[in-house]
């Protein structure tokens, strides 16, 4: 039995006797726990008191039975106090941040950041690593020769005084709660929930001392949420969250059922952020990065409507400051900016497998979660949580839905180092591809706007 004591004085501020396993089999029984009893959990397992497979149990229960509101507020709460909560009240400017719940070849925080930054705002910018069959824009960033993620609290201070932008993760002095369970998470098929997804990005988020915040729900097949119903709980989740801390907060839900943009996997997304700062970027990233970053724009201040921000957002993609911005940033972490322009400086594969098209017709899917486990499987992802991830691999499509391929054409091509599991990797693509003899319907990429 661990004796508990609350975080911070004030807290929850009373010493309990508790056992893990009355909790986790409450919950599984669909039981209510009180704040006081998820601070216990979090902060017995942040400590190392609670061991890895209680804790899975306990995060295997919640993904059946769910979370009210009380208890996500206690678990964000906790989680957020798990570590240092940065005021950055000593920066001048709006501070605004933007997050996505997680999808395929989904690169816009590299792209909506800069040009929001060069636009004004400033953003301090905590991201995620890749979970399960989607990527993280930490892992994408790692990418960059050179480039460090790990900035002190002080030098993330200094770097947005002077830049309004600065990238940095989940760390031992930031929510080191939300580090340990999101890795456990990743390796117990524990991530699809929308308790644990409001938390951890929220307890995240107000960790950095923001004003406001875009959040982009990802719906569909390459998504953790599936429906859209259940995109639409988790975004008014999470704007309620946000808004009973004081801040600005509103979500896009956003398509996931095919990729977005062409690349999938870390160098080859940033060839693609690239590509898309200096407008020569695919329609549906570039449309949706801009539409992010005038959201940050019109929430940051900078623009008196959301019609005059994505102005903002347009000028600033087209005089290329965006892309200026992201230079400058990537020097100032430690990376070496020139892989922007020279993408040979990049991690390379050192082999390419292309995947051919059955028939002739139009292409109606790509299943965009099949094209994320591909990817992992050859390395881009993660498939236990110290798993060291191989940069230079990934997938590149060459075509899209609504696009019409002959038959022998090629539809994807995958960039390997290891010839291990390239023959499973171009056996999942090929499901993922549908090819009909009708062009499919449009989809609208920006579904519902909360908040
Ligand atoms: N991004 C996060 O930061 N956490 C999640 O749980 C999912 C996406």
């Amino acid at each position: 039995m661990l004796a508990f004591t609350s975080p911070k004085p004030g807290c929850y501020a009373k010493e309990l006797k508790m056992r893990t396993v009355d909790l986790i089999f409450r919950k599984r029984q669909g039981e209510e726990l009180s704040p006081e009893e998820v601070v216990f959990l979090v902060n017995g397992f942040t400590r190392g008191e609670i061991p890895d497979y209680q804790m899975s149990a306990f995060l295997m229960a919640v993904c059946w039975q769910g979370m009210t509101e009380r208890e996500v507020s206690a678990l964000t709460d906790c989680m957020l106090e798990s570590g240092e909560v940065i005021d950055l009240s000593g920066v001048q400017g709006v501070k605004v941040d933007k997050h996505s719940t997680g999808g395929v070849g989904d690169k816009t925080s590299l792209i909506a950041a800069p040009i929001a930054a060069a636009a004004g705002v400033v953003v301090p910018m905590i991201s995620g690593r890749g979970l399960g069959h989607t990527g993280g824009t930490l892992d994408k960033l790692e990418a960059i020769p050179g480039f460090r993620t790990s900035l002190s609290i002080g030098e993330f201070h200094a770097q947005l005084q002077q830049l309004g932008l600065a990238f940095i993760g989940q760390s031992a002095e930031v929510t080191p709660a939300d580090g340990k369970l999101y890795s456990l998470r990743d390796a117990t098929a524990t991530v699809e929930s929308i308790a644990l997804i409001a938390s951890s990005i929220m307890s995240k988020k107000l960790a950095v001392g923001l004003d406001a915040l875009v959040l982009d729900v990802k719906v569909g097949s390459g998504a953790f949420m599936k429906k859209q119903i259940d995109a639409r709980r988790l975004a008014q989740l999470m704007v309620g969250i946000g808004r009973r801390a004081n801040k600005r907060v509103q979500a896009l839900i956003t398509d996931m059922n095919q990729p977005l943009g062409y690349a999938v996997g870390n160098a080859l997304e940033i060839m693609e952020v690239s590509q898309t700062l200096q407008n020569a970027g695919p329609v549906d990233l570039t449309r949706l990065s801009l539409e992010l970053a005038a959201r940050m724009i019109h929430l940051g201040r900078a623009a008196d409507s959301i019609e005059e921000a994505r102005e903002v957002a347009q000028t600033r993609l087209l005089d290329g400051s965006g892309y200026k911005k992201l230079k400058e940033v990537i020097t100032a972490q430690g990376g070496n900016a020139q892989v922007l322009d020279r993408f040979e400086l990049l991690p390379n594969a050192t082999g390419m497998r292309e995947v051919y098209s059955p028939r002739s017709g139009y292409v109606s899917a790509v299943d965009a979660e099949l094209i994320g486990r591909a990817s992992q499987m050859i390395g881009a992802g993660r498939d236990l949580k110290d798993d060291a991830i191989d940069p230079a691999v990934g997938v590149i499509l060459e075509v899209k839905v609504g696009q019409k391929v002959e038959s022998g054409g090629v539809l994807c091509r995958i960039y390997y180092t290891g010839e291990d599991r390239v023959e499973d990797a171009a056996e999942q693509v090929e499901d993922a591809f549908r090819i009909s003899q009708q062009a499919p319907e449009e989809r609208e990429l920006i579904l519902e706007v909360v908040g």
